[in-house]
């Protein structure tokens, strides 16, 4: 049966430490690793209805250092559920296509089509949840700190797409997260609750606090987002205000410890949610956190579009 990636939530456990594993003997292969033929002949469709940089070049690299090819959808000619149904075009590009990374508003749009095409669906992003983001974000942690489990991760500002799917990847995979935000910013509350059950099983401990500085004491992770997600443009003044007291600074670096390092999914808005003095600083995992989007995409599309046979090859 076909896989898709839309969700943390569905993904267990043993299969985020699989992707790892890949990532890890990805990373270890260094220049070999861009000359890979794991994915020959296979073709990954790309949908974005939101501007991306990361997501989509990395993703078209990845596919070509595996051997396979990307393809950029363009909207004005996919036209998904306007020109014609959602589920004809999935199930005409399933004839094509080997994969699909699909970047859109609605969490609905993404889910649809996988539910209608026999080929791996990816969620690129939307207006809920950010999965590869924090994969990456997680891989990057266990990479640097050498282990997951009851790390202290505090998520400061908008409880958006990347916190929701901070909460569920920290369910998951047994870390703590505190989420510091203003009251009227607080994450979806069926998200958080659906991560409550996840924690049920790793034990790791939720929360959502108002004050930042008395959240971040003692963290590992400090990990911000901007304040106005795509979509949100016409709310960035109104957000400025309410998230002023929640920029990732030189302050709440002090009270979080010296232990403490910072991550962004970026783009960042420097002087915003984050200083330049902190994210070029000498705790930023930022960038780090950027390149290991592409080593763990690679995994991602190794596992999902290569199957038993690529895994093989690659053993
Ligand atoms: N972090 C991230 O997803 O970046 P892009 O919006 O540039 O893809
Ligand atoms: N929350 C941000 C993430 C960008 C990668 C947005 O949705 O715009």
């Amino acid at each position: 049966m076909k896989r898709d990636l839309l969700s943390l939530a569905d993904l267990e456990r043993e299969e985020i430490l699989h992707i790892f594993s890949l990532t890890r003997r990805l990373k270890e292969k260094g220049e070999e690793a861009k000359r890979l033929s794991l994915l020959r002949g296979k073709v990954l469709g790309l949908i974005f209805h939101k501007p991306s940089m990361r997501t989509r070049v990395s993703f078209e690299v990845a596919m070509v250092h595996l051997g396979g090819h990307a393809m950029l959808l363009g909207n004005s000619e996919i036209l998904l559920g306007e020109r014609e149904s959602v589920a004809d075009v999935a199930r005409v590009l399933s004839g094509y296509m080997d994969g699909l990374v699909i970047r859109t508003f609605d969490q609905a749009l993404v889910e649809e089509v996988a539910s209608c095409t026999s080929i791996p669906v990816i969620n690129g992003l939307t207006d809920l949840l950010h999965p590869c983001q924090i994969l990456a974000a997680l891989y990057t942690i266990q990479e640097r700190l050498g282990r997951l489990q009851g790390l202290k991760v505090v998520y400061v500002g908008d409880g958006n797409n990347v916190a929701h799917s901070w909460l569920l990847g920290a369910a998951k995979m047994g870390l703590d997260l505190t989420i510091a935000c203003p009251p009227e910013y607080r994450p979806n509350p069926q998200i958080f609750s659906r991560a409550l059950n996840l924690a049920l099983t790793t034990g790791s401990k939720l929360m959502v606090l108002d004050n930042p500085l008395e959240a971040v004491r003692g963290a590992h992770i400090i990990y911000t987002d901007v304040w106005a997600s795509m979509g949100q443009e016409q709310e960035k003044e109104d957000r400025a205000k309410a998230f002023s007291p929640y920029q990732v600074n030189a302050a709440l670096l002090k009270a979080a410890g010296e232990q403490a390092y910072v991550m962004h999914c970026l783009p960042a808005h420097r002087g915003e949610e984050i200083i330049s003095e902190v994210i070029d600083g000498p705790r930023s995992l930022v960038w780090e956190e950027a390149e290991n989007r592409l080593h763990v995409q690679k995994a991602i599309l190794i596992w999902l579009l290569g199957g038993e046979k690529a895994e093989k090859e690659f053993a």
